[in-house]
């Protein structure tokens, strides 16, 4: 099967870098908000990593403008009828991804093909609101999307191998390096990534050193691009608190219990950089 048109649901940090990772693969791509004010903020995100792109070199300016022209926006699912592929990038909430499942899979045509980017909530419990759970799987992106070369691939006990062969087409189409989980809670990278996030806040909590000392420790004698209080506030508290808390409901392993330092900066509103402030100040 020949992917040409790609949906994306969600039009938010992930969903934003989806689209764009596809315009430029050359996909005709539609995408779904909630509200035409989310819409245009998402449309402006892309435009803007598209132009860094430019200015850094990653693509010429007449690429860019491709890319863009093969953006669509829209505010109603019915507007997926044609996608081969869709991938639901909305909030992590799984009512709502079952609602919005269970509507794809009335939108959309036989063959195509339904994938979630969720970070750790259950791809078979999507797949079982469907009549094609050989044809869904996840498809979990990194942020920032366009940057970061990984794709992880969650593929559940009804997902096909036709389909996996068609995703991986997909993910090398957009040139991406490919891993494979089995659906678990936190696949392969948050289930290593979120214990060691959830400790260096305990570490923090606990006076083992500065927010400064522990990432500097981190980049430097680990070679990591960030330090993992910079990383959380990078991804947002609020998901990793989300995601730390999912697991913990699946494994009640205390490794994934969240720290109540992480639970009450996200009471506090205090998210990271989307929000201006989280272990550190962003103006
Ligand atoms: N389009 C294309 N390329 C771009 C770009 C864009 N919009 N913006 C930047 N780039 C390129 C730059 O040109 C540069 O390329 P080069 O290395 O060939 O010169 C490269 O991307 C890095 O860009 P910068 O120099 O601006 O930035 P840094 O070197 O400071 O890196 C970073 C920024 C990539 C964010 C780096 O700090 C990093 O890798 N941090 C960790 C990110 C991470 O861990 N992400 C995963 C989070 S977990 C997740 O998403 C899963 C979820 O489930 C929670």
């Amino acid at each position: 099967m020949d992917i040409s048109q790609v949906g994306v649901v969600g039009c938010g940090l992930m969903g934003s870098g989806i689209v764009e990772a596809c315009a430029r693969a050359g996909y005709q791509v539609v995408v779904r908000e909630v509200s035409d004010e989310f819409l245009q903020k998402g449309l402006a995100r892309i435009r803007k990593s598209l132009a860094t792109a430019v200015a850094r070199g990653k693509a010429g300016q007449e690429q860019a403008d491709q890319a863009l022209a093969r953006i669509r926006g829209t505010l109603s699912l019915a507007d997926f009828a044609d996608c081969d592929l869709v991938v639901e990038a909305a909030v992590e909430n799984m009512d709502l991804k079952k609602e919005i499942f269970a509507e794809l899979d009335g939108v959309l045509l036989a063959h195509a093909i339904l994938a979630s980017n969720t970070s750790s909530l259950c791809i078979t419990a999507m797949a079982s609101v469907t009549r094609r759970g050989d044809k869904v799987l996840g498809i979990h992106f990194f942020n920032p999307v366009p940057v970061m070369p990984l794709i992880e691939f969650v593929r559940t006990i009804l997902t096909s191998d036709e389909t996996m062969q068609i995703a991986h087409q997909f993910g090398a189409s957009l040139g991406k390096t490919m891993v494979t989980a089995k659906d678990t809670p936190g696949f392969i990278v948050n289930r290593l990534l979120i214990p060691y996030v959830l400790d260096a806040v305990r570490a923090y909590d606990e006076g083992l050193a500065t927010r400064e000392d522990i990432d500097t420790a981190i980049k430097l004698g680990l070679n990591h691009p960030m330090g993992p209080l910079t990383l959380l506030d990078f991804v947002g508290l609020e998901t990793c608190l989300f995601i730390a808390d999912a697991m913990f409901e699946e494994y009640k392993d205390s490794r994934y219990a969240a720290p109540p330092l992480l639970r009450r900066m996200v009471l506090a509103g205090h998210l990271g950089r989307k929000s201006g402030k989280g272990f550190y100040n962003y103006g």
